[in-house]
């Protein structure tokens, strides 16, 4: 469920995990009005649905509406994973930072653990993934964010969990390269990108737009053009709705024929 929804590659992802594992589902996207999004649950689940994943916008709303949270939904804040229990009862979980987690150190081969890692953004993608980063144990995050407030305010709220600060990107021009460098704004979607001095990277950097689309986006073309290597978030995507398919079905499907099979589509 989202809003909007037509773009989505979710149902083309979870028909080749169903074929994959021997499971029947029917997965299609709903469009959900603005306020309409409880309502819409209820009728699903009371239809026979059995889980959902949740996207843009409603994912703050997932989080309020269900009864009981895994503790990665709870640090998020937001639920893209809905579990409908038989007794009514509504579970919500949050698949997305595991998904990044998982693409970066399987599919991309980097190791999070001991790296000085600099996030972009500070909005509901990037909190959403952020547990599940520092729980990998890097050296330090650093986040940046067009309104510097935003990122102080998320790096505060994390410190318990691990090395992190947040400011402005005009204090990028001060300091170190960096290892990862994660792009989690919406800037991508707008064809624009954040100013990013060119110090922030050495030849063994690796750049990840959290984004996908058909073409590379404005900060992979950055990576690029410096000689550094850089991924989109297809890999995210899939890693995050194999993990959603795991708490509905007990079962985990192989990603990596499914990551091809969908860049090519
Ligand atoms: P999301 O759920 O995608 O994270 P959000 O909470 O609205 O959506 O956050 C969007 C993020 O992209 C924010 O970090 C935003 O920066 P601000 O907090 O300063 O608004 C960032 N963003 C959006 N457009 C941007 C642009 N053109 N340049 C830089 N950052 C941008």
């Amino acid at each position: 469920m989202g809003n909007p929804i037509s773009h989505s590659r979710s149902p083309q992802i979870h028909q080749l995990f169903a074929q994959q594992c021997g499971e029947r589902i029917d997965y299609s996207a709903i469009l959900v009005d603005l306020g309409g999004f409880a309502q819409a649950v209820g009728n699903f689940h009371a239809s026979g649905g059995r889980g959902l994943n949740v996207t843009v916008p409603f994912k703050e709303e997932a989080f309020a509406l269900a009864d009981t949270l895994t503790p990665r939904a709870r640090l998020a804040g937001a639920v893209n994973t809905l579990l409908l229990h038989d007794n009514h009862a509504i579970e919500g979980d949050n698949s997305d930072g595991v998904g990044l987690v998982t693409d970066l150190q399987q599919n991309q081969q980097q190791t999070l653990a001991g790296k000085r890692i600099l996030i972009l953004g500070a909005g509901g993608a990037v909190r959403g993934v952020l547990g599940p980063i520092l729980e990998q144990q890097p050296l330090h995050i650093t986040l940046a964010n067009r309104t510097p407030s935003r990122a102080e305010a998320l790096a505060e709220q994390f410190q318990p969990h691990g090395s992190i600060n947040g400011g402005g990107y005009e204090a990028l021009n001060r300091v170190a390269p960096f290892e990862i460098i994660i792009n989690g704004t919406s800037a991508s979607l707008a064809g624009e990108l954040p100013p990013l001095p060119d110090s922030l990277l050495t030849g063994q950097s690796f750049c990840y737009d959290m984004m996908y689309s058909a073409e590379p986006t404005p900060f992979m073309r950055w990576a690029a053009e410096r000689g550094v290597q850089s991924s989109d978030g297809l890999g995210m995507l899939v890693e995050q709705a194999a993990e959603s398919f795991w708490r509905w079905r007990q079962k985990r499907p192989q990603t990596k024929a499914v990551i091809e099979q969908i860049h090519s589509m």
